[in-house]
């Protein structure tokens, strides 16, 4: 694929929508327990990848530094507004699959529910296991195309995709559910070992939400997440890769890298330009805007 297309949230009140006014308790409860079990208790240089307006940043608190990457100007400035200009977070507007960074720079990352929106899924985690140094812990929430709900509808021949096959299935345009067996298959193709996987969300129906309490359903999900290594049929799975194989830790003092063309790019702001290539990136606001202009 030459350049996939982007699924950028600009403009979107996804947070207050979905999140905030959208009864979404329960799933964004259950990513938490999951974030708990997986992150490690500390690190120096996070990367949230789609961090949108910030919703899981919170969660990262072992982290000493927590750069946040949106294709979104507007997710992040609606970032920024919830967590603050504290300088432990960064605002860094860019594409996932043209992550402008050191190689070998992070020690940690996530990306959650937004591989989801990846037309090439392979070469977004190959861009990952690039910037994070050897051993970084990458934990990777995707959706499951092997869900039960799925293998029922399936079953019932109420949905023509089959859930067992290995292809990313695009229900709505640029929305993907993955199967399992091919988001670890590119994670090891990429550099990335697998230590752990869970499924979250088990109970994500209406009715349930609606006549069990949410901490008892919360509770419920927290013990079906252990069940992550034996099988997955949740509609979510998060997993916790480490960067295996090859690979130098970034220099000290080196951090950006020109999206465009590759060469370092020194951080002065409120512009900074490639020594390289000469284009120029606005920081705005506190936010990097870096993203290539086509
Ligand atoms: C569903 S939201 C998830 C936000 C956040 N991770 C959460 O769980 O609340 C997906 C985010 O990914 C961002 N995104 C999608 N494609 C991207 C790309 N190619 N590069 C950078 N960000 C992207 C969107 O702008 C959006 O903010």
């Amino acid at each position: 694929m030459e350049k996939p297309p982007i699924c950028s949230y600009e403009g979107s009140d996804y947070q207050t929508t979905f999140w905030d006014q959208g009864g979404r308790e329960y799933e964004d409860a259950v990513e938490g327990v999951a974030l708990r079990r997986l992150l490690p208790p500390g690190g120096k240089h996070m990367l949230e990848l789609g961090a949108g307006a910030g919703r899981n940043t919170p969660r990262y608190q072992g982290y000493e530094q927590i750069t946040l990457l949106d294709y979104s100007l507007t997710q992040l400035q609606q970032a920024r507004q919830r967590l603050g200009d504290n300088p432990r977070f960064r605002y860094v507007a860019a594409d996932v699959y043209r992550l402008p960074f050191a190689p070998g720079l992070f020690d940690g990352a996530t990306m959650i529910r937004t591989l989801h929106h990846m037309a090439d899924a392979r070469r977004a985690l190959d861009q990952v296991r690039r910037v994070m140094q050897p051993q970084g812990i990458f934990i990777l929430e995707f959706a499951n195309k092997h869900n039960l709900k799925a293998i029922l509808r399936y079953a019932l021949r109420r949905q023509d995709w089959s859930p067992f096959s290995p292809e990313p299935v695009e229900f709505v345009a640029l929305n993907f559910d993955f199967h399992p067996n091919t988001v670890r298959a590119w994670l090891q193709q990429v550099g990335f070992s697998i230590e752990r996987q869970l499924t979250v969300s088990h109970f994500r129906m209406g009715l349930l939400k609606r006549i069990v309490p949410l901490r008892l359903l919360v509770w419920a999900d927290s013990l079906a997440q252990l069940t992550g290594d034996l099988w997955q049929l949740s509609p979510s799975v998060f997993v916790r890769a480490r960067a295996s194989g090859a690979g130098q830790p970034a220099a000290e003092g080196e951090f950006f890298r020109c999206p465009a063309c590759g060469a370092p790019l020194p951080d002065t702001p409120p512009e900074l330009v490639c020594g390289g290539c000469g284009v120029r990136y606005p920081v705005v606001d506190g936010i990097y805007d870096l993203r290539v202009k086509e």
